[in-house]
């Protein structure tokens, strides 16, 4: 099924294409209900919109679109968009798109420009990682445990005020995190490509990092949270001589990609008991096979890639502000330098 919406047919429309995999006609609907809804975002030009529910049927549209909006379409079929000039991605991670080389060099040579979410994800990304430091401070998984056995097993919990949390990646995501942790009173590192030189220190980071410095980074945290997009200079870069350098209590928790982290060095470092514990959201492989050894590892929290959950509404209100910068030839929030992967 092809669902088509028109929007102030005054001047030559731009032409849309939607597609999200399972969640298509969602956001085509949060679309037609900004512009046309109570709420009324004045739409920059005159839209017209196709929605691809499928892959396939999205695919069969490829002659058409100016403009793709949504995420989960293979990268060799937005190539096959001749007239393609803009890609509003819905996701945060770009990493899928780039790791496809014919189309990492697309981009490159500007055959079309690239954006992807940004700016939605830190506070649901901060609440997640704090709900977790906080479990493991408290005890949470060991009072559960207790409870089930009917057992009055008194000890202390620990507190997060005085403790150092570490964020790799200080952008829209790892800068707010990092916020939120030093309101709770935690000590905050930070590390960043750029290290510490450019712009003012992001809020609340008592020290920032460069890439060359990770080791120290590390080393010196009790929780150490990925907040880092997968690029080539990223992935694998927690490695098994990085993990060996965390302290043998510290927490690792990952939001970032899983392909950050070595899964069997991690799998290796978690049964050392250094990290003591990691909370993982992201991984190599999703979803996470049955066979992973990292479902029947005691020290180990398992989320299936929902801490950072996205709303088809915000998303939209994104992709119209973006609609009018990539109109005014302006630049995009969450634009992609394709030099960078990010
Ligand atoms: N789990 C989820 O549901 C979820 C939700 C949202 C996002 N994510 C993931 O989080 C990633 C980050 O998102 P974001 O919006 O915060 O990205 P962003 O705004 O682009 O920030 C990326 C940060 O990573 C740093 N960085 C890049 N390469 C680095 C390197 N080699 N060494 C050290 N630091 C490096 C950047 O340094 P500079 O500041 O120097 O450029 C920047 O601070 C996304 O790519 C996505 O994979 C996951």
């Amino acid at each position: 099924m092809s669902w088509v919406a028109a929007f102030r047919m005054t001047g030559p429309p731009a032409r849309v294409l939607v597609h999200v995999p399972a969640r298509a006609l969602e956001y085509a609907q949060a679309l037609t209900s900004a512009v046309l809804g109570p709420a009324k975002i004045a739409a920059p030009c005159a839209i017209e919109v196709r929605v691809g529910v499928t892959a396939a049927e999205a695919q069969s549209l490829a002659p058409w679109p100016d403009i793709f909006f949504g995420a989960g379409l293979a990268p060799e079929v937005l190539l096959e968009m001749p007239r393609l000039g803009w890609i509003q991605w819905a996701w945060a991670g770009v990493d899928r798109l780039l790791d496809h080389g014919p189309f990492a060099e697309a981009l490159a040579q500007s055959r079309f420009r690239l954006s992807r979410a940004v700016g939605l994800f830190g506070p649901p990304l901060a609440e997640y990682v704090l709900a977790y430091c906080l479990c493991l401070a408290q005890g949470i998984p060991q009072v559960l445990e207790a409870q089930r056995e009917r057992a009055w097993r008194r000890f202390r919990p620990d507190r997060l005020a005085g403790k150092r949390l570490g964020v790799a990646g200080l952008g829209s995501t790892g800068g707010e995190i990092a916020r939120q942790a030093a309101r709770l009173g935690l000590e905050v590192w930070g590390c960043r490509r750029s290290g510490a030189s450019p712009g003012p220190t992001p809020e609340g980071i008592a020290r920032v990092f460069g890439p060359a410095e990770l080791d120290v980074f590390v080393s010196g945290l009790d929780f150490l949270v990925l907040a880092l997009p997968l690029t080539p200079a990223t992935r694998g870069l927690f490695s098994a001589g990085l993990l060996a350098r965390m302290k043998p209590a510290s927490v690792l928790i990952n939001v970032g990609r899983g392909a950050l982290v070595d899964e069997r060095a991690l799998v290796e470092a978690l049964r050392a008991g250094r990290p003591g514990w990691a909370v993982l959201d992201v991984f190599e492989r999703e979803p996470l096979p049955p066979e992973s050894e990292l479902w029947s590892l005691p020290n180990v929290i398992i989320t299936p890639h929902l801490a950072g959950l996205s709303r088809p509404d915000d998303i939209v209100d994104l992709f119209l502000r973006n609609l009018a910068a990539y109109r005014s030839g302006g630049p995009l929030a969450g634009e992609v330098r394709a030099d960078l992967g990010y």
